[in-house]
């Protein structure tokens, strides 16, 4: 229970990783707020984390929407009266269709940025001001280790999550003055219970074989290492970058 009474925000909780960074949070102790824009999901999700015993609750957010992102933060006040931690996991990903970035179109790109890269300026603009007061708060960026690797056809993922990186580091050197760490996370290709065409059978198999450890990497493997960042452990921990892949990059 190392997260006790804390209260984090997980946007993009409806599904995948982020509904694993949940229900850990949850198991750790703390209150959580699945920010997500699914209405279905998300609150599906707040539902799970309450039948295990924990507090939680569903906030409709679109994270590309700023007066959206002001009340994710009003609404978390209002229900636990405090805000300790933000993971900016929401991003267009599981959905992206692979091509060469040539074919990519203007709207596509446009649209992926204002989710992946304002969305994690604006959900974190909105929870500095209660982190300030506080003196203390955990922002934790979801990159992903790709952008280390280059991987292809999907080249406007790719720049946005360059892009959080980035950014996990400037936001870094301004709050630090308030105890607030900001930090990111690259994961590499994770299995969900969502499918994806974002991995061929024949990447899937040669990334596999180039791990040190050889087996798919699942949402499970990453959570710990959100609870770390958000924990007093990691309380001199800030701008950095974590990558959690079973060793096939070591950045
Ligand atoms: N799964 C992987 O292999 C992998 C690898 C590296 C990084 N990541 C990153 O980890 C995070 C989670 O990945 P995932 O596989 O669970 O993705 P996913 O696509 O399955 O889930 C993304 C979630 O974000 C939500 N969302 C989308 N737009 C939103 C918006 N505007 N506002 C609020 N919520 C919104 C979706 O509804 C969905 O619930 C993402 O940031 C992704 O880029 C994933």
């Amino acid at each position: 229970m190392k997260l006790q009474d804390r209260v984090a925000v997980v946007t993009g909780a409806g599904q995948g990783i982020g509904r694993a960074y949940a229900h850990r949070l949850v198991e750790e102790g703390a209150r959580v707020v699945v920010a997500e824009l699914n209405e279905a999901k998300g609150k599906a999700v707040a539902e799970e984390c309450l039948a295990a015993g924990g507090q939680a609750m569903f906030v409709r957010t679109d994270v590309a929407d700023e007066a959206s992102c002001q009340e994710m933060v009003a609404a978390t006040l209002r229900q636990f009266g405090r805000l300790d931690i933000l993971v900016n996991n929401a991003a267009i990903f599981s959905t992206i269709t692979m091509k060469p970035f040539w074919e990519l179109g203007q709207a596509e790109w446009d649209e992926l940025m204002a989710v992946n890269v304002r969305g994690v300026w604006l959900a974190s603009k909105a929870v500095v001001p209660p982190m300030r007061q506080q003196r203390s708060g955990r922002i934790i960026n979801i990159s992903s280790a790709a952008i280390f690797m280059g991987r292809p056809h999907y080249l406007h993922y790719i720049a946005s999550k360059g892009a959080v990186f980035a950014m996990t580091r400037a936001m870094a050197r301004e709050l630090g003055d308030f105890g607030i760490t900001v930090n990111t996370i690259t994961p590499g290709a994770t299995y969900t219970e969502i499918p994806r065409e974002t991995v061929t059978p024949e990447q899937r198999d040669a990334m596999l074989r180039a791990q040190c450890i050889k087996r798919p990497e699942e949402p499970r493997d990453l959570v710990g290492t959100v609870v770390f960042l958000a924990s007093d452990d990691a309380a001199f921990v800030t701008g950095q970058t974590i990558t959690v892949n079973g060793g096939l990059t070591f950045y």
